[in-house]
């Protein structure tokens, strides 16, 4: 374990187990159809490769760079779209994929964008939910594992762009971030 985790608190064996039960979920409801998959960078990347692996359908892939928490643990509430789809969205299904929903500012941001962009479905795929953390009520289709109200770091996670490549989801000591 890293040194600065107090504990793992996804495991990669389950990890595996949370993509797989997702991948069979989506590839359940969405079938054959032409759709887009739209990862939020950077904290999907892990996630959303597993994802897509696990997958049995084809669909097409984007991303999207937005930012709203500069190197604090607290959302700011402003969300800035930083990098954009590179097609069109619109009549398009998009899922969105997203590493973690805390207070939802971000999601409920881009929901709202891809609709104002012409899509004809956005729905939401989240690896984490810290629901005690919410501040705007948002739908979110799919959840792989609803959290406590801790700072989580690992498998795509980061704090202060660190921890993003460890193959395991921990909890940051405080003293990391309070120091
Ligand atoms: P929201 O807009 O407050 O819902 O925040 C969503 C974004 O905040 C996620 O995409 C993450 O990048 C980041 N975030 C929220 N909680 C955590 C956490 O526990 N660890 C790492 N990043 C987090
Ligand atoms: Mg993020």
């Amino acid at each position: 374990m890293h040194k600065d985790l107090e504990s793992i608190l996804v495991g990669e064996q389950e990890l595996n187990d949370i993509v797989k039960t997702l991948a069979a979920d989506i590839d359940r409801d969405y079938g054959d159809k032409d759709w887009l998959m739209v990862g939020v960078l950077k904290g999907s990347i892990l996630f959303m490769a597993d994802l897509m692996k696990a997958m049995e359908n084809d669909f097409k892939i984007d991303f999207v760079v937005v930012s709203s928490y500069g190197s604090g643990t607290e959302s700011t509430g402003r969300v800035n779209v930083l990098k954009d789809v590179s097609q069109s969205v619109e009549g398009m299904d998009i899922l969105i994929v997203e590493d973690i929903i805390d207070s939802g500012n971000t999601l409920h941001f881009l929901v709202r964008y891809f609709y104002a962009k012409g899509a004809s479905s956005v729905k939401i795929v989240t690896l984490f939910d810290k629901p005690d953390r919410r501040k705007v009520e948002i739908p979110v289709d799919y959840v792989g594992k609803v959290i406590p109200d801790e700072f989580i770091v690992g498998y795509g996670l980061d704090y202060d762009e660190k921890y993003r490549t460890l193959p395991y989801v921990g909890i940051l000591k405080p003293e990391v971030y309070t120091e």
